[in-house]
């Protein structure tokens, strides 16, 4: 007789997904952002983890400064996140664990504290959105321990492709030594110019590094409608027709998200 599948000792973290790459900028935040636009205009409930001590997500998503942060029950200890949760202006659909600058003093070791702390509150949600900082440091590393997939932005620039294998490898070390669950869940282009040779080199680059099933269509293109959607603390979705493809694009990577954490 076969033997019974391993139980999940803590299925929520099925839907906890860990949205990173050590290098600033390549659009980790946009990313999170756009994928919970996608989900509350699907009529999703997802919660957004704001790992970053800079806190861009959390003041896009309509959280003002000084209100609480994920920090707070991660340095008391305190396994309950319930009332630390904020709702985001956004939508009813979205609540946020906030980010803020008392995240750096994390960096010392947080471990399975916050695998704890998102598994006491993610059976409300379809899914989990952990935007990590730039760095590959304590808290991404947090973040894969309570994650069962990683998602990995990425720019096909010669320069944005550098540091990529730094990441797999970190991802591979969370796996070996603390997460036998956690998955690379797919690699997300961002900022893929329509034609270009240099950037089909650099995804042929990518392809031999994660494979290229890894790669995930479609890509996000580059838009300043994203840039006025951070500026203005709006989610994608309300700008309609003026943002016709990036909400196509968002509705159908938020498709796949739903594919990693329904499967
Ligand atoms: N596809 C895009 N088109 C236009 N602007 C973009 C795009 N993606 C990201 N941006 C802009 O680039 C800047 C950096 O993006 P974002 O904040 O998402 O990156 P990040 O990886 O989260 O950065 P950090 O490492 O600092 O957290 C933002 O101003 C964002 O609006
Ligand atoms: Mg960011």
């Amino acid at each position: 007789m076969a033997p019974d599948p391993i139980p999940w000792h803590d299925e929520p973290m099925q839907r906890t997904i860990a949205v990173l790459n050590q290098k600033g900028g390549v659009g980790k935040t946009t990313t999170t952002l756009g994928l919970a636009s996608a989900a509350a205009d699907a009529g999703r409930r997802v919660l957004v983890v704001d790992l970053d001590p800079q806190a861009a997500s959390s003041w896009v998503l309509g959280i003002e400064p000084g209100t609480g942060s994920v920090a707070d029950p991660l340095l008391e200890g305190s396994k309950r996140a319930g009332p630390h949760l904020q709702r985001s202006t956004w939508s009813d659909l979205i609540d946020v664990l906030p980010g803020s600058p008392a995240l750096q003093e994390l960096e010392g070791g947080t471990s399975k504290r916050l695998r704890k702390l998102i598994g006491s509150v993610s059976d409300g949600y379809e899914a989990v959105l952990i935007d990590c900082p730039p760095s590959l440091g304590n808290l991404t590393r947090s973040a894969l321990i309570a994650a069962r997939h990683a998602l990995v932005v990425v720019e096909p620039s010669s320069l944005g492709l550098r540091g990529i294998g730094g990441v797999a490898d970190v991802i591979d070390d969370v796996w070996e030594s603390s997460n036998p669950d956690l998955e690379l869940g797919g690699v997300i282009l961002n900022r893929v110019p329509a034609v270009s040779r240099e950037a089909e080199r650099r995804i042929d680059e990518l392809a031999r590094i994660v494979s290229r099933q890894a790669i995930w269509q479609p890509s996000i293109p580059q838009r300043v409608i994203f840039n006025e959607a951070v500026g203005a603390r709006r989610p994608i979705h309300s700008y309609g027709s003026r943002a016709t493809e990036p909400i196509e694009v968002f509705d159908r990577l938020w498709r796949r998200v739903r594919g990693l954490v329904n499967r």
